[in-house]
């Protein structure tokens, strides 16, 4: 495991790698690098990145049965989550976080600039009293299916077509936000979607921030379908990192380490460990 320290000259650093710059600032021979392994690959504008983040308890929960989630996350948790949103164009939830947390999605914790904020709401229901929405904060798009009827709104509303299972197309909800440059994106929640978005495979890196807390019962932060074995279960590669308060877990999604490992000697690992 890795110990991550984020100093002023690295994040600004950091902030130059998303800005795109020709010439990042240069760094001093003595500068801390560590946090690089972990924020570099989503600040490095190489093509478009998708990444997802759940901040969790050491239990697998999100909130409590009662849908409390304020501060599952430690504070270096939550610092982190800031830096990802600051690191990207724009951050992503379900609309069901925003009935049950009401969240602004802006940069708090860190100095940066806040992403626009995308709100999935297939069938229409985003309060309109939301506080993203009356916050005069940075732009709101809330993706709908394009059979809900629209209403006159202050934010960019974007229709899309409805699949055969109700839902939206997860491809084509990043299709749109490409459209308007958004192609750094976060999926912050909630566990639908979320979860739709890792079945789509359109995750490259997930984050799963761990608080050193036990909630006992509650939602957990990813919903897949269930599987029967654990031979099925995903595999992702994965590095560790202390960033302090929390431990993060960064899964490469487009690395299975079975495929990686798919050598003859290390199939024969494999089957003795399942057998
Ligand atoms: N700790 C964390 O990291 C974290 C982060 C965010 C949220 N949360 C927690 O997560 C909980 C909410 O999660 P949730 O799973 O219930 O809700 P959610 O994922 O926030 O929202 C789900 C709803 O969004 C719409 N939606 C999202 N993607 C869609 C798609 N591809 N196609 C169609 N509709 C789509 C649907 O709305 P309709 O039902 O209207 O069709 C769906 O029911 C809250 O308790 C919140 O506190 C935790």
């Amino acid at each position: 495991m890795q110990s991550v320290r984020v100093t002023e000259e690295m994040w600004h650093h950091l902030l130059s790698l998303r800005e795109g710059m020709v010439r990042p600032r240069v760094l001093s021979p003595d500068a801390d690098v560590s946090c690089l392994p972990l924020y570099g690959p989503i600040a490095r504008r190489n093509g478009p990145f998708v990444m997802a983040q759940v901040g969790q308890s050491l239990d697998g929960r999100v909130a409590t049965p009662m849908g409390d989630a304020q501060d599952v996350s430690g504070c270096d948790g939550i610092a982190h989550l800031h830096r990802c949103r600051a690191l990207v164009d724009a951050v992503v939830i379900g609309v069901g976080t925003v009935v049950a947390d009401d969240p602004s999605l802006s940069v708090r914790a860190v100095p940066g600039r806040s992403p626009v904020r995308v709100v999935v709401d297939c069938n229409g229901r985003m309060p309109h009293r939301a506080k993203m929405l009356n916050d005069d904060g940075t732009p709101v798009v809330v993706i709908q299916a394009d059979d809900v009827p629209r209403r006159n709104a202050r934010h960019e509303l974007i229709s899309l077509p409805r699949q055969a299972d109700g839902g939206l197309a997860s491809r084509d909800i990043l299709a749109a936000l490409a459209e308007r440059d958004l192609t750094a994106i976060l999926v912050e929640g909630g566990a639908n979607t979320i979860s739709r978005f890792i079945d789509a495979q359109l995750i490259d890196r997930l984050h799963v921030s761990v608080s050193p807390i036990i909630i006992g019962s509650g939602p957990a932060g990813i919903r897949l379908a269930p599987i029967d074995r654990l031979s099925e279960a995903r595999r992702p590669e994965v590095q560790i990192y202390n960033i302090g308060s929390d431990i993060v877990f960064d899964c490469n999604l487009r690395v299975d380490i079975r495929r990686v490992a798919a050598s003859p000697d290390c199939e024969d690992v494999l089957m003795a460990d399942t057998a």
